[in-house]
């Protein structure tokens, strides 16, 4: 009678070791101290994520509810796995009308369940075990995460500031190039805020070509350029870029569908293949009401793009005149709806100290540096996603902190 309980035998089924050592995501971390905070009642502000706090166009909404009692087709049952046809020629008549690149929307564009989705998916495609990836750092703390994931080798290609954070690719080791199958970059730049011009990409383009590297061009924040007179360019607008590059795109940030989940790839015939394949067995392409409202974003939301790019420039400014008023000598980002800095010396490059330490004293949450690749040590971001009124108090809230900030 000495037999256990089921209860009492353990039941252990360890994860995959590959997801044993992925370290936690940068953002989870800053989650739980965000949430911990909010649970004990004190005021938080959430600057860590570049997560919009408004909302999008009024038309953009509409054709979702549009979209969701249309009763000449039925939104409600599995869509097609590459997406409507209406969305993917939205896509590629905005891209036309955007950087003036022709898509086939057939065969040359894909929606995704939001580009972070769709990166992940396009490594699987081609990563084997081994394979290298050449990543820019800082970066998109979730190439790493996705890199991890495929057992790929990860190279960080160092962003610098005195180049504009534009990397110089003769630094790529030959062994590097050698064993990689891709070489991500992110312009405008998440989190420097860099731009990078066409003939940065012209370049890239043929380093790509002459080693036999996929360029992956993230493009989240095309949208989100200051200079009204030079727009930030798509890497297909070189010539052949079709044949050695992919574009992302999301809808997220310029058009505040972040939590929507809605973005999409463009690029050549076989890498959108492979990627639709990956995807037609792991998802079921986006919720048709959505792909409506994104149509809707593509067609009819240029003034809404427009404004929020004023917005990001007000809120640039102010956060940028406030910090500098304290004694830190921000830089003013050409782009995107980030603030990224140097910590103040007193934390001598503990970013992440520097991040507990004001968010004890403030409830101001920002990300540290470290999180966005090992070139990232020592810097903070700041995310523009609070109104004007807010980001006033946050200044004064660090200003009452006393802390050295030069
Ligand atoms: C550079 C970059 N790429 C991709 C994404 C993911 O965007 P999405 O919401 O489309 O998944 C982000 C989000 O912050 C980003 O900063």
């Amino acid at each position: 009678m000495n037999q256990q309980t089921p209860a009492a035998v353990p039941f252990v089924v360890p994860c995959a070791d590959r997801v044993a050592k992925l370290p936690p995501y940068v953002f989870a971390t800053l989650f739980r101290m965000r949430d911990e905070a909010l649970a004990a009642g004190r005021e938080v502000f959430d600057l860590s994520v570049g997560n919009p706090d408004l909302r999008p166009a009024p038309a953009v909404i509409a054709a979702m509810n549009t979209a969701m009692d249309d009763d000449s087709w039925n939104c409600h049952r599995y869509g097609t796995f590459n997406g409507l046809p209406r969305f993917r020629e939205a896509i590629a008549r905005w891209y036309y009308e955007r950087f003036v690149v022709t898509l086939d929307p057939n065969t040359q564009v894909l929606p995704l369940i939001g580009s972070k989705e769709g990166l992940a998916n396009l490594m699987r495609a081609y990563l084997n075990p081994g394979d290298g990836i050449i990543i820019p750092s800082p970066c998109y703390p979730a190439y790493f995460g996705a890199a991890h994931l495929c057992e790929a080798e990860v190279f960080e290609l160092r962003l610098c500031e005195e180049d504009g954070w534009v990397p110089r690719l003769e630094d790529i080791p030959a062994e590097v190039a050698a064993r990689s199958r891709m070489l991500i970059l992110n312009y405008p730049n998440n989190p420097t805020g860099g731009v990078a011009d066409l003939a940065f990409f012209a370049k890239a383009v043929e380093w790509c070509r002459r080693h036999q590297v996929m360029l992956v061009s993230d493009a989240a924040y095309t949208e989100l350029g200051f200079d009204p007179d030079n727009q930030p360019p798509s890497v297909l607008q070189v010539p052949g870029a079709m044949d050695v590059a992919v574009e992302f795109q999301s809808l997220s940030k310029s058009h505040n569908l972040a939590g929507w989940r809605v973005g999409f790839v463009v690029g050549g015939q076989e890498p959108i293949g492979y990627l639709g394949k990956v995807k037609s067995h792991v998802d079921f392409s986006l919720f048709g009401g959505i792909q409506m409202a994104a149509v809707a974003a593509l067609r009819h939301g240029g003034q809404s793009v427009k404004d929020n790019r004023a917005m990001y420039l007000r809120r640039r400014g102010q956060m940028v005149a406030g910090l500098r008023k304290l004694g830190w000598q921000v830089p003013s980002p050409p782009a995107t709806l980030y603030i990224w800095a140097r910590i103040p010396q007193a934390w001598q490059g503990d970013d992440f100290r520097f991040v507990q330490d004001l968010f004890a004293a403030t409830g101001v949450l920002v990300s540290p540096g470290s999180g966005f690749g090992v070139h990232g040590k020592g810097y903070a971001r700041m995310s523009l996603v609070a109104p004007t009124a807010t980001i006033e108090r946050i200044c004064e809230l660090l200003e009452g902190t006393g802390f050295d900030w030069s």
